[in-house]
């Protein structure tokens, strides 16, 4: 097998990056050196929204379906040949299983025809990683809060393959709860984005939703009694609210939710920057490129001396960039892997090392 170029030091290396964990198809290619040349994302969205969720099997056909076009189109976009790309990076868990499997059988097969390195990549540990794309890079070691729709965790990071789980969500995902209040809002799937939108013509003073969980001490987190809070608002007040003042019902709940989870957040955030020394905090995941929590974490930081990074908002999502600049880092770290291979529908982030 073709390892790497003799010319080619790392640092130039360029590495396919493949994402189909769950509803988006994402490709990209990242050169050390150069960074991100080129990134495309399809959004599976219209084909789920009937369904109110995803549907895993739907899911998986339609990354067969596009992945061949897009990763083609990304590099005749690029100018580049199969054979100019050094490693091919997939993700490798946690997601669905089905959507996980089509795109590692892909990557593998693609490695494998051009003789290049495979590498399985933890979708977790790429989002961690999506805000060393952008020019201004946080150092290690920091504190990184991960939000998305099946995550909510305090990482404490010392460097690639070195992370300590300091806290995580001992229920539903902060996007979980988003997505949930947001299908009691009447709003589409995915939720979290409408309910964002909404919650900025809600009025801040009219509802207090509870902090779970911040009146005890711990890094963990506990969402799912703020959408059961939520539903109860919603179902007291609507007996009492004319037809005509429902939206602004609505807009006034998801203020509240929205505010009770930043808060929440940013509360814990606090605590484990206070608990580790931290100067700064990383933040990724679907739920960081809410706006609301990112001014609450930059202010946050900025009291505390210290500073927020978080990706630009189309790399908060899933995306293949993050995969593809995973890959370079754990190519860098030396990480070879044997032709077999699986994925991991479930997977924690704390069974990663470095190099391996
Ligand atoms: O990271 P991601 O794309 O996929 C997972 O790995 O889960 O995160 C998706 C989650 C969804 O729950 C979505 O509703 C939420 O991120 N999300 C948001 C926003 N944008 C995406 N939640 C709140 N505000 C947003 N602006
Ligand atoms: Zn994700």
């Amino acid at each position: 097998m073709r390892r790497f170029p003799k010319c080619k030091g790392f640092n130039n290396m360029r590495v396919l990056g493949i994402e189909t964990s769950c509803d988006e198809t994402g490709v990209a290619v990242y050169e050390g050196g150069r960074g991100l040349l080129g990134h495309a994302v399809y959004s599976q969205i219209p084909l789920h929204v009937d369904f109110g969720g995803v549907v895993p099997e739907l899911a998986s056909r339609d990354h067969v379906r596009k992945l061949a076009p897009m990763i083609k189109q990304l590099l005749a976009d690029l100018g580049l040949r199969g054979g100019e790309i050094d490693a091919v990076a997939y993700t490798a868990g946690p997601g669905l299983a089905g959507a996980l499997l089509v795109g590692a059988a892909f990557a593998r097969s693609l490695a494998w025809a051009w003789q290049v390195q495979a590498l399985g990549i933890h979708h977790m540990e790429g989002h961690l990683l999506a805000p060393m794309l952008e020019s201004d890079v946080p150092e290690f070691p920091f504190v990184a809060l991960l939000v998305s729709g099946g995550h909510t965790q305090l990482v404490q990071v010392a460097g690639v393959g070195d992370y300590e789980l300091l806290g995580e969500s001992l229920d539903d995902a902060a996007g979980e709860a988003f997505d949930k209040t947001a299908k009691m809002l009447g709003l589409g799937y995915p939720g979290g984005p409408a309910l964002a939108q909404l919650a900025q013509h809600g009025d801040p003073g009219r509802f207090r939703f509870p902090r779970p969980m911040t009146d005890r001490p711990g890094l963990d987190f506990s969402f799912s009694g703020l959408k059961t809070f939520a539903l109860t608002t919603l179902r007291q007040q609507s007996e009492f609210t004319s037809e005509g003042e429902l939206g602004q019902l609505h807009a006034d709940i998801a203020r509240a939710f929205e505010g009770a989870v930043v808060e929440t957040l940013a509360i814990k955030c606090r605590r484990a920057v206070e608990q580790t020394g931290s100067r700064a905090l990383v933040m990724a995941g679907g739920v960081s490129a809410n706006r609301a929590l990112r001014a609450r974490v930059d202010r946050l930081m900025a009291d505390m001396g210290g500073r927020a990074y978080y990706p630009r908002a189309e790399l908060c999502t899933d995306n293949g960039a993050m995969i593809a600049y995973a890959g370079w880092q754990r190519l860098r770290q030396g990480q070879q892997e044997p032709l077999a291979f699986g994925i991991r529908p479930r997977w924690s982030m704390q069974e990663l090392a470095a190099g391996q």
